[in-house]
C-alpha cells in the first residue's frame, strides 16, 4: 500500500513506520511525507530516505480553504492507498477527507472520548486518571471522533510529568500505529457505522 505520512514534529511514529517499511512483507511504503512547517525532524527523518517531502504553512496562503485545498492537491499528487496524520497539528477539512473516502487515520495520545485535542497526555495527568493511552482512528470531520481502529493502554504513574508520561504513550502509540497500518495495509478495511473491520 502506498503511504503518505503527514506530521508537524519530531516524527517519531513517522520513523517507527519507516523502520517497518523497509521489510517487503511488512506491504508497505511510504511514498511522501508531508508537513505544515519546515525545519521538523519529521521532515529530516523523510529526507534521509531520500523520500519525497511537501510542506504546506498556512501563513503561505489566504485563507484556510486555500491551504487546505493546496495540501489535499500535494496529498492526492502521490495517490495514497493510506494517509497517516501522526503528529499532524492541524484539522483537516470534510474536503480533504472526501478526497480521500475513509482512508485517513490519526493517532491521538489518549483514550478517545477522552482527552480529545492537542494537550491529551497533559489533561489526563490533570484529571488524575490511572490509565490513559493512545487511540487509532478513522478521522472524520470532528476533533478525534472518528471510527475508532485500535487503543493501547499505558499506566500513568504518581511521579508522571506530561513529558514522561506522554514518552510512555509514545512506546505504545508507535507499536499501535505500526501493527495496525500494516495490517491495513496488506489485508484492506472496511467501515460500517462507528465499526471498522480490518480484512476486506
Ligand atoms: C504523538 O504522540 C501524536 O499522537 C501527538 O503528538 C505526538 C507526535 O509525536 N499528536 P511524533 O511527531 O510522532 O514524534
Amino acid at each position: 500500500a502506498r503511504l503518505v505520512v503527514l506530521v508537524s514534529g519530531s516524527g517519531t511514529n513517522l520513523q517507527a513506520i519507516l523502520d517497518a517499511c523497509e521489510d517487503p512483507a511488512y506491504g508497505a511504503q511510504v511514498v511522501a511525507v508531508g508537513a505544515d512547517r519546515h525545519d521538523i525532524e519529521g521532515l529530516a527523518r523523510a529526507e534521509r530516505k531520500g523520500i519525497p517531502t511537501f510542506v504546506k504553512r498556512l501563513g503561505d496562503h489566504d485563507s484556510r480553504d486555500a491551504w487546505d485545498r493546496a495540501l489535499t492537491r500535494a496529498v492526492a499528487g502521490f495517490e495514497p492507498d493510506l494517509v497517516v496524520l501522526a503528529g499532524f497539528m492541524k484539522l483537516v477539512s470534510a474536503e480533504f477527507l472526501a478526497a480521500f473516502p475513509q482512508a485517513v487515520v490519526n493517532t491521538h495520545p489518549a483514550l478517545s472520548p477522552s482527552f480529545p485535542g492537542t494537550k491529551g497526555p497533559a489533561d489526563a495527568l490533570a484529571y488524575g486518571v490511572k490509565v490513559t493511552g493512545c487511540t487509532l482512528f478513522v478521522v472524520d470531520p470532528g476533533v478525534d471522533t472518528g471510527q475508532i481502529i485500535a487503543q493501547s493502554v499505558v499506566p500513568v504513574e504518581d511521579d508522571d510529568t506530561v513529558e514522561t508520561l506522554h514518552e510512555r504513550i509514545k512506546v505504545a502509540e508507535r507499536v499501535m500505529l505500526v501493527d495496525n497500518v500494516g495490517r491495513m495495509s496488506r489485508e484492506g478495511w472496511s467501515v460500517d457505522g462507528r465499526r471498522v473491520r480490518l480484512g476486506i
